[in-house]
């Protein structure tokens, strides 16, 4: 309802005001000085003041200069009521952003038309400081996701950096190494000058050899897996994406994961003839990545650790399964976990890495993630047992 306040001390005036508009799409308030008008419109928050000049106290130009600057009265418009109608005058009130200025004995008609007008206007003030903030909100959000992007590919690239440069040294062991252990098999080779002590210590060394080129090889390795990784999830467009070879890339990665490479039973069964799917690369790859993560943290504490992935397709779709042998999911779960901040793994804090506790954002913004390929994902458990997760991306993915 649009709220007016009308300031005036003369009894006779404030009664015309109030049958002008009495009708019931107003309230209206009244006050006979600039004060209590002062003190009403912060309480009332009005749309309109329609203000005499000549009030007792404070006069109506002081009145309409507070109102209009009071951090505490959301913006206002104000109609000047004066018995002086000199261009003075009107200039004076103007001055002290006064919206409109009428001269008494005022038409009742008139006042109207010109209330309404600056009530009109002040609904078209309040729409569009309401699309501002929208807009705003908006805006910063954006904002906010910029620089959350822009301070991950940072950081992604300090990494690539990082790992780029083990390469040399890691090399120069591996081939320091690698004649070393040349070096000791010469002096095996030369017999008659080596004594049974000393062939024993050579051959240690060799054998302490052969580990630290084992180990080297599989730090290399690692990092050639990060490496790759980092060149395909770079590329913040659209490619054509064989998910096939994503999984595959994405498992080489997670064994660095000593449990996943070793305690978890892997099978991958991936249909050979999967037609590849446009989008970005590090969207499908974060999805995989995040419900093998998952699987692997619902496999944790139990003996037997089972992992199938699966790809297949139909006319219209194109689908991941994830399946583990994981605790499962208790069905009153089941509709929540694609929530945000839904997580059973709150406040498990511990030095354990599993159970250090889940932020409950993974699934939701995998799911985010695919709704902008119209892509789902759904989920089957029974608790105890394990979850299949499935993601069901459709053949020509809608839009990004
Ligand atoms: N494979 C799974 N088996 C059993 N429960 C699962 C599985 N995947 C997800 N959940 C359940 O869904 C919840 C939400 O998962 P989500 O990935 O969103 O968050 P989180 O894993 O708890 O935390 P974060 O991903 O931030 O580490 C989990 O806390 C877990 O209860
Ligand atoms: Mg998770």
């Amino acid at each position: 309802m649009t709220c007016i306040l009308a300031v005036d001390d003369d009894h006779i005036d404030l009664e015309l005001i109030r049958r002008s508009f009495k009708s019931e799409e107003y309230s209206l308030f009244s006050a006979q000085n600039g004060e209590e008008a002062l003190e009403k419109a912060r309480a009332i928050q009005p749309d309109l003041v329609i203000l005499d000049i000549m009030i007792p106290g404070m006069d109506g130009y002081e009145t309409c200069r507070r109102l209009k600057t009071d951090p505490d009265i959301d913006s206002v418009m104000v109609l000047l009521l004066s018995g002086r109608g000199s261009v003075e005058d009107r200039l004076k009130g103007y001055q002290v952003h006064a919206d409109d200025y009428m001269i008494k004995p005022f038409d009742l008609k008139e006042l109207k038309a010109k209330a309404g007008t600056l009530l009109r206007l002040k609904q078209g003030q309040d729409e569009l400081k309401s699309i501002n903030r929208r807009l705003e909100a908006v805006i910063n959000a954006k904002t906010r996701e910029l620089v959350e992007k822009e301070r991950e590919a940072i950081f992604g690239q300090l990494v690539q950096g990082i790992v780029h440069n083990l390469k040399g040294p890691l090399s120069v062991v591996l081939m320091k190494a690698d004649l070393s252990a040349h070096c000791a098999q010469d002096i095996l080779n030369a017999e008659q000058d080596v004594t049974d002590p000393q062939r024993l210590i050579i051959e240690k060394i060799l054998s302490h050899q052969a580990n630290v080129m084992e180990a080297v090889g599989k730090i290399e390795q690692l990092i050639e897996n990060l490496l790759e990784k980092g060149r395909f999830e770079s590329v913040d467009e659209r490619q054509d994406i064989d998910l096939n070879d994503l999984i595959e890339r994405e498992m080489a990665f997670l064994e660095a994961d000593l449990e996943f490479k070793h305690d978890v039973e892997k099978r991958i069964d991936m249909d050979p003839g999967l037609p590849t799917i446009k989008g970005v690369y590090a969207d499908f790859s974060q999805v995989v990545y995040n419900m093998v993560h998952n699987a692997l943290e619902a496999m944790h504490e139990g003996p037997d650790k089972k992992l199938h992935i699966r790809t297949r397709f139909d006319d219209s779709s194109v689908n991941i399964d994830f399946t583990d042998s994981g605790v499962g999911i208790a069905p009153e779960d089941l509709d929540r976990i694609f929530d945000p901040h839904f997580t059973t793994k709150a406040g498990k804090f511990s030095s354990d890495r599993r159970n250090s506790g889940g932020t409950g954002l993974g699934l939701f913004i995998c799911t985010r993630l695919m709704e902008t390929y119209g892509a789902t994902i759904s989920v089957k458990s029974v608790p105890g047992e394990g979850a299949t997760f499935t993601v069901s991306i459709p053949r020509d993915p809608v839009k990004l």
